[in-house]
């Protein structure tokens, strides 16, 4: 088989030290099925959907590494007391014969006091334009204490059984802000020079791949560019990658783009859904989405493999880790441009989120077309139940602990 054979992406790819049944991934969305942190039969359900409907590995989103890394309600806490649930869930998996990932983050700059009970972390005082919120400066000793966790939680997803671990350095989450000289003002050595906004990266990695060695694969889901003036753009964010490879700790980079601080519809491109987004807010938020939504998420056009020309990139700098192209992949003629530009797999979110099953489909029928229009309902949905609009079915299981 060719290198870029269109038709590789049903065959099996070895991914670091694992090898997927093919080379589809379920891209990251955060679930909203565990209202205690914990693993829930929702939450095996929706995932099993995934792999029943033939991907290769479905990706657990968001696990926080600890109680202050929380983004929104419903998500996982990655520590050892919630071990037999997640067990449950990749012998799941497994059994269904797909793969397990889980994405490791702490949410830094998006979480909220409502949320966490703390004040967010940033890399410098910080006022998030999106929640308002003012996160305060990360301590020196608070760095080691989240590279510490960020360790725990990956010993802990290895114990649990699953196959990868996918390291949230994306959206202006805490890891990701440091790259940002928008939001990072530090004047010690995890500020100033790109080199230095990625030691606190470079850190967590290198802990990370010391804690856990082969058991698993690490994924990093890195941003390449966040839309925002002074923030994270390509040459800086091709500088990262390089860095981060060049530790040979990273087995696969996934490219996104966006931020969840502001403008987050440069991440997700097609409408903006702002009714949906003000019913996740109370009082005057409520009435302050609707009226300054549009000014704060932005506005972008959908178009298919819209994060395409920016992940070519980082090909030619790239010499270690394999990549996975994400963002508009919706067809069966996507994943076969995926292939023949060299990309080793795809991830796909919102079309999974419409037809769980579609990678079946394709099988059967390479001409049929994904259904996912990018209406982005399934945007605000990730407050109650993730889920997408036209298939809300899925969303009826139990979400009691197991
Ligand atoms: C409802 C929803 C929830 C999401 N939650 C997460 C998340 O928890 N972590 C993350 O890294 N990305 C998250 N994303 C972003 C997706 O992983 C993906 O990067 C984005 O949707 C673009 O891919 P797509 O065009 O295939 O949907 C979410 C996307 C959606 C639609």
């Amino acid at each position: 088989m060719n290198a870029h054979d269109p038709n590789k992406v049903f065959s099996p790819a070895k991914l670091g030290p694992i090898t997927l049944p093919n080379r589809i991934i379920k891209a990251a969305t955060s679930e909203g099925r565990s209202p205690e942190g914990k693993v829930t039969q929702a939450l095996i359900d929706f995932h099993l959907g995934f792999i029943q409907g033939g991907v290769g590995m479905t990706t657990i989103a968001y696990c926080a590494i600890s109680k202050e890394g929380f983004a929104a309600p419903g998500e996982i806490l990655m520590v050892r007391e919630n071990i037999d649930g997640l067990k449950k869930f990749t012998d799941t998996i497994h059994e269904a014969g797909g793969m397990a990932s889980a994405q490791l983050g702490h949410a830094g700059p998006v979480a909220t006091k409502q949320i966490t009970g703390v004040q967010p972390l940033a890399p410098s005082n910080f006022r998030n334009p999106s929640s308002f919120q003012l996160c305060r400066e990360i301590k020196r000793e608070e760095i080691k204490q989240v590279i510490n966790q960020f360790a725990d939680a990956a010993e802990v997803a290895a114990d649990a059984g699953f196959d990868a671990i996918e390291l949230h350095f994306d959206h202006l989450y805490l890891v990701s802000s440091f790259f940002s000289p928008w939001i990072n003002k530090r004047k010690d050595e995890y500020g100033g020079s790109i080199e230095n906004r990625t030691r606190f990266a470079k850190e967590i990695l290198v802990a990370v791949k010391e804690r856990v060695k082969d058991r698993l694969a690490i994924i990093i889901k890195l941003s390449m560019d966040d839309g925002i003036k002074n923030s994270i753009w390509l040459d800086e964010s091709l500088i990262t990658a390089k860095i981060l490879d060049e530790t040979s700790c990273v087995d696969a980079f996934e490219l996104t783009m966006g931020s969840s601080v502001k403008n987050q519809m440069y991440l997700f491109r097609g409408e903006t859904d702002l009714d949906g987004m003000s019913k996740t807010q109370k009082g005057i938020f409520r009435l302050g989405v609707k009226w300054f939504g549009k000014w704060v998420l932005g506005e972008y056009p959908y178009e298919h493999l819209y994060m395409l020309k920016s992940a070519r990139q980082f090909q030619t700098v790239v010499k270690n880790a394999q990549l996975i192209l994400l963002g508009g992949i919706n067809d069966y003629s996507h994943l076969q441009t995926a292939m023949q530009e060299g990309f080793d797999f795809v991830a796909m979110g919102r079309a999974l989120l419409r037809e769980p099953d579609t990678i079946n489909k394709m099988k059967e029928n390479p001409m049929e077309k994904g259904r996912c229009i990018q209406c982005n309902k399934c945007m605000s949905s990730v407050y109650w139940t993730t889920n997408c609009v036209f298939n809300a079915d899925y969303a009826t299981s139990s979400k009691v602990a197991i």
